[in-house]
């Protein structure tokens, strides 16, 4: 019998919560296109991140500012029509939820409307909580994201662990408290110490995900591209390779390039 897209149960925003609560640690990777996010949404990943971290792994820009919001939707769309089990949440790229909280919704409303999405993402804690509060108050699950903040790279100037004094770490704190308070489902940090990420955690009820803030958080996300071995460049500490796919892809190419180069392909068996 053939398994429907209606017999697969979905992941909600409501069983991250409960995962959160019996200590079933999440696994999100980020994706934006349809392949590869059917390749991962098959292989049971909980949640999958239309990341604006596409701005570097599929346009090649140096940060995460220059993407748009339609060329995001473009992406959103093409991995929800792929995702039949994971919750899909997306980000809103720069410039589209800073200007005021009616300009958030706005971007927000169309990443729902036109993607498909089942949330967004946006940076950011005090600052933007008027825009949070009217995204959700259409009923748009919001996910925080704090820590190294990648859309604020040319405020701070560098990609550098944050939140390693004091007074930054309370800020943090104070800002998730904040989040949750606001009502967002969960919270991304990222690259900070994992002493503070594991004290986020257990003093907030949603959940938290880490990436580059270790193990004590409630679930970890990665790019898919860094964690295939297809972005060669980027090694942070935090990063684990789980395949060498750059390797595989330039050999196989290679030896496809060699295969017509010297008309061995295609052979009598390959042709009509
Ligand atoms: O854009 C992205 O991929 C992200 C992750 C790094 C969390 O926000």
């Amino acid at each position: 019998m053939s398994v429907h897209k209606q017999d697969i149960k979905r992941i909600t925003t409501h069983q991250l919560q409960e995962m959160k609560n019996r200590g079933e640690k999440i696994a999100m990777l980020t994706a934006y296109d349809y392949s590869m996010a059917q390749l991962i949404d098959g292989a049971g990943i909980d949640v999958v991140l239309v990341g604006d971290s596409a701005s570097n792994v599929m346009a090649g820009h140096e940060t995460t500012l220059p993407i748009t919001l339609d060329q995001m939707i473009y992406h959103a769309a093409s991995v929800v029509r792929a995702v039949k089990r994971a919750l899909v949440v997306v980000d809103l790229p720069f410039g589209s939820y800073q200007g005021s909280s009616g300009e958030a919704l706005r971007s927000s409303i169309r990443i729902m409307k036109e993607a498909g999405a089942h949330a967004v993402k946006l940076e950011g804690g005090h600052e933007i909580k008027e825009s949070v509060q009217r995204i959700l108050s259409a009923g748009i699950p919001v996910m925080g994201h704090l820590g190294l903040t990648p859309q604020s790279i040319y405020k701070f100037g560098t990609y550098s662990v944050r939140a390693k004094e004091e007074a930054e770490a309370q800020t943090l704190l104070e800002d998730a408290k904040l989040l949750e308070e606001c009502g967002c489902f969960g919270i991304v940090l990222e690259k900070i110490p994992a002493v503070l990420a594991g004290k986020v955690s257990s003093s907030l009820h949603i959940p938290i995900i880490g990436i580059g803030a270790g193990p004590d958080v409630d679930g970890q996300v990665l790019v898919m591209q860094d964690m295939l071995g297809i972005t060669q460049e980027f090694k942070p500490r935090f990063l684990r390779r789980y395949a060498d796919l750059s390797s595989i892809v330039t050999g196989a190419v290679g030896k496809y390039v060699s295969d017509v180069k010297s008309k061995s392909f295609p052979n009598a068996d390959e042709k009509y």
